[in-house]
């Protein structure tokens, strides 16, 4: 059957890949390590699980607000005001089918054909994808393992053209753990200043997810000026373990709000009865219910950075949020495993997975081609095997 053009152009999702061919071999019985997938291995906690069985008991089966429910739109409102410091009304809200399908919506609602977005790389794989998808044109700004990956003014203003219509943040960062200090922030917020049409989509996914005690700012707190140019995405996949309920919201200025939920009303209409409410006791809820998580994730990262870290050939930033290490494997690139070359990260990710049976994303498909990204959202025990059988493959390069 006939396929179009648009959608045979289209990508898989490599992290999604990865995961699938870890799966696979777990299910024909090989005893796979992934730290491929990007979701927590959390249960979603039960406050929540309850929220969604009275809410089904009750009858919220039914359509919502294309936008999301008035409930949710409230929950959230009064979340992002105790976190971020800034009142959203209804009409600059809107909840979406996960933050995927908030960021997929907004650059169809942003983007006329040849616009450019900045992407500090290394990025979350889907968003070049999703810019080309509407249209619009990548422009990966790098983002150096010295600096923590976050890009320098300069980088940033060397990738300005008259074309430059908008820059995502992603604040902790997938792949690198990374996140921006106030300080970065404010000057990235004096720069915007000189490139008044420039629009922000921050993706803050992954913002309640931050160790050490230390927390994430969003721009927007540090620069409430930006709103009118401000697109708000988060959801409840990371945080709240809710993956599989596919919910996330986007808050921005009213008309844009109103454009993309035009886009929605016209292709899923709104996101799962069931999950919005389970959406608000979720983020009502808030640090109850992240806490546990978060201090489970905190401690594995030290485990894994640890061990990572005393493998030869690889070096490794420790990260300070989300649930990802990125460790850079060049120094092991040209090394040989018998017949085969580890000519790059895409071979070295394919010889982790056959020969130690370990699941990692290779760096290419986030733009930092050398480098491997782990999530860490897995059992102690398997971040002990595993590494173990990382150390025990690579020591066999030559
Ligand atoms: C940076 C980033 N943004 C957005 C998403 C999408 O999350 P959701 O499950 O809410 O669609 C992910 C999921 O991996 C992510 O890593």
């Amino acid at each position: 059957m006939k396929i179009s053009r648009f959608v045979a152009a289209i990508p898989g999702s490599a992290t999604l890949a990865i995961s699938a061919k870890a799966s696979k071999m777990k299910a024909d019985g090989i005893d796979v390590i992934s730290f491929s997938a990007g979701e927590p291995d959390f249960i979603t906690p039960e406050p929540i699980l309850e929220a969604a069985r009275v809410a089904m008991a009750k009858g919220a089966t039914k359509y919502t607000p294309v936008g999301g429910s008035a409930g949710l739109k409230a929950a959230v409102r009064r979340y992002i005001s105790r976190r971020v410091g800034v009142e959203y009304g209804d009409k600059e809200i809107i909840a979406s089918c996960g933050a995927k399908h908030s960021l997929y919506n907004i650059f169809f609602t942003l983007l006329d054909p040849g616009d450019e977005v900045l992407i500090p790389a290394p990025f979350w794989v889907s968003y070049p994808t999703q810019v080309e998808m509407a249209g619009g044109v990548p422009v990966t700004v790098p983002g150096l393992a010295s600096d923590e990956f976050v890009p320098s003014i300069d980088a940033l203003e060397a990738a300005v053209t008259d074309r430059t219509t908008a820059i995502i943040l992603n604040n902790p960062s997938n792949p690198t753990g990374a996140f921006w200090s106030a300080d970065q922030l404010r000057a990235i917020a004096a720069w915007l200043d000189r490139h008044p049409g420039i629009t922000v989509v921050s993706d803050s996914i992954y913002d309640e997810l931050v160790y050490d005690g230390r927390e994430a700012t969003e721009l927007l707190a540090i620069a409430p000026h930006l709103r009118d140019r401000y697109v708000l995405v988060n959801g409840f996949s990371k945080a709240f373990a809710m993956t599989g309920w596919r919910l996330g919201y986007a808050c921005g200025p009213a008309p844009f709000v109103a454009a993309m939920e035009n886009l929605q009303s016209q292709s899923t209409s709104n996101p799962n009865s069931v999950a919005q409410a389970a959406g608000i006791a979720a983020l009502d809820l808030g640090d109850a219910v992240i806490a546990p998580m978060r201090a489970s994730f905190q401690r594995r990262r030290d485990l894994i950075y640890g061990l990572l870290s005393d493998i030869p050939g690889l070096e490794v930033v420790k990260p300070q949020g989300a649930f990802y290490i990125f460790p850079d494997a060049t120094p092991l690139l040209g090394k040989r495993a018998g017949d085969r070359v580890i000519a790059d990260d895409m071979v070295l990710a394919e010889y982790l997975l056959e020969d130690a049976r370990v699941a990692v994303v290779p760096g290419t498909p986030f733009g930092a081609p050398g480098f491997f990204r782990l999530s860490y959202a897995c059992s102690d025990a398997e971040i002990t095997e595993g590494c173990a059988r990382i150390a025990a493959s690579l020591a066999k390069l030559a």
